[in-house]
């Protein structure tokens, strides 16, 4: 099969390198792709969110298959236009990526299907919002309703802050029509994990799960981020918790979706937030994480196309999806300055010391102009490092040891991914989203 990928990140190279080791995937495409993917993929200049012109493209080179990565061309789309053209694609429909798109759609089927949430409340007017923020204290999450590039959450320690964050939102509009709607939430303390289902509608998949580390420096530190490294597997994950999260967050909201005449095909990854062995749903999200997919994408066992492909025809339930019982830790690489303003053009050396088991995906590089031969920096996340090995301890020193030859000016990584001390995201109320 001739396969397309769209997005431009870390998590899609890594999905190309695992689809390049399936024995029916003949050619990859990539859109837009990066200066890894141009390596082992040909790369497409065609943005993630023009879904128009991702059709045209599919039918002209003849692609089979497109595999989304990220939310926005879901939120916009992108499948239905692919299945209205007679493309076979895999993703959620426009409708389905709601449970993304919409946090109000999102909690009201949770509610439906008793999965387990915190407290919330829907304001679709200021006015509303701030009678009742007038009676609560804090600390509260004040939520956009839509898609605003991962910074529409806002911890908010107090009363003040959480009447500001409702006011940025839907008078000052900061993150536009997205907070028109708002969700003002309980704020839950504990540890966050990511947990991945494949879905085809009907049938849920094994569930695998890994961390993500979203603060910028050491010691959970510093601003948000998209996210500065992760770990599979985590400590709390072990068969009786798997089959609860399946059985009390996956399996409802599947049939949930279903029962509401939108049957969700794709990847369902629920973060969770865990405390004391129990667990609420922080939020959903309707593709594959970031930087998550990183670590994954090396112990999946089974062939990544073959699972897409029962998922869209509905026969999930026929073969199990097979991880390997490894860890593995991915660490990010990037840019002074990110996640605000940093530099581009800065020449990445060492990449050809990389050596296997460890692996280097690329999110902001590209080939370098004047010199095709050399890849740049272009963006605030630059590479994420993977290594898997037996154990978290093995795979952590061997991504440290191979991310010490990668350099270019004003690369930096965070030195505690992986290690025991360090919680991915633990929370305290000092906390700020956004
Ligand atoms: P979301 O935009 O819903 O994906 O949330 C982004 C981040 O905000 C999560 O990864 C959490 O770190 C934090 N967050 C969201 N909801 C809550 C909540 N109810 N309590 C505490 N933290 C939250
Ligand atoms: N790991 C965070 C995300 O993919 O949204």
């Amino acid at each position: 099969m001739r396969v397309m990928v769209v997005g431009s990140g870390a998590r899609e190279h890594a999905l190309v390198w695992k689809l390049k080791s399936s024995p029916n995937v003949s050619h990859i495409f990539v859109a837009p792709g990066n200066g890894g993917t141009d390596q082992i993929a040909t790369n497409l200049p065609i943005a993630a969110e023009d879904i128009n012109t991702l059709a045209l493209a599919a039918a002209r080179f003849q692609i089979d298959l497109t595999i989304v990565g990220s939310e926005v061309p879901l939120a916009l789309g992108i499948v239905n236009k692919f299945q209205q053209s007679g493309l076979l694609i895999f993703g959620p429909s426009k409708e389905s990526a709601r449970l993304e798109s919409s946090k109000s759609f999102a909690r009201t089927l949770m509610t439906k299907y008793g999965i387990p949430g915190p407290e919330y409340r829907i304001f679709n007017n200021y006015s509303d919002g701030y009678k009742f923020l007038s009676n609560h204290e804090g600390p509260l999450v004040v939520k956009a309703d839509g898609l605003a590039g991962g910074k529409g959450a806002i911890v908010c320690v107090d009363q003040e802050a959480s009447i500001n964050a409702l006011y940025d939102c839907m008078e000052d509009k900061v993150f536009g029509t997205a907070g028109s709607t708002v969700v003002v939430e309980e704020y839950l303390e504990g540890k966050e994990i990511s947990v991945f289902a494949f879905s085809d509608g009907e049938h849920v998949s094994s569930l695998v799960v890994a961390s993500d580390y979203k603060r910028l420096l050491d010691g959970n530190r510093g601003p948000n981020t998209g996210g500065m490294g992760s770990f599979t597997p985590v400590p709390e994950w072990g068969s009786d918790f798997a089959s609860e999260v399946r059985s009390r967050v996956m399996m409802p909201v599947i049939e949930g979706m279903a029962e509401q005449g939108y049957p969700y095909k794709g990847v369902l990854y629920a973060g969770l937030m865990v405390k004391d062995n129990e667990f609420k749903v922080l939020e959903f999200n309707c593709r594959f994480g970031d930087p998550e997919t990183q670590v994954l994408m090396p112990i999946m066992e089974s062939d990544l196309l073959d699972v897409v492909i029962s998922s869209i025809e509905g026969r999930l339930n026929l073969k199990p999806v097979k991880w390997r019982q490894k860890a593995s830790v991915g660490v990010v690489v990037a840019s002074r300055g990110y996640p605000g303003n940093y530099r581009k053009g800065q020449v990445i050396y060492g990449l050809d010391q990389i050596d296997l088991p460890a692996l280097a995906f690329h999110a902001g590089t590209a080939r370098d102009k004047e010199h095709p031969e050399r890849l740049v920096a272009v963006g605030g996340r630059v590479l994420t490092v993977v290594c898997s090995a037996e154990t978290l301890e093995e795979a952590r020193d061997s991504a440290y040891e191979n991310i010490g030859h990668i350099e270019f000016n004003g690369s930096h990584f965070r030195k505690d991914i992986a290690h025991p001390y360090v919680e991915p995201q633990k929370k305290g109320v000092s906390q700020q989203h956004g």
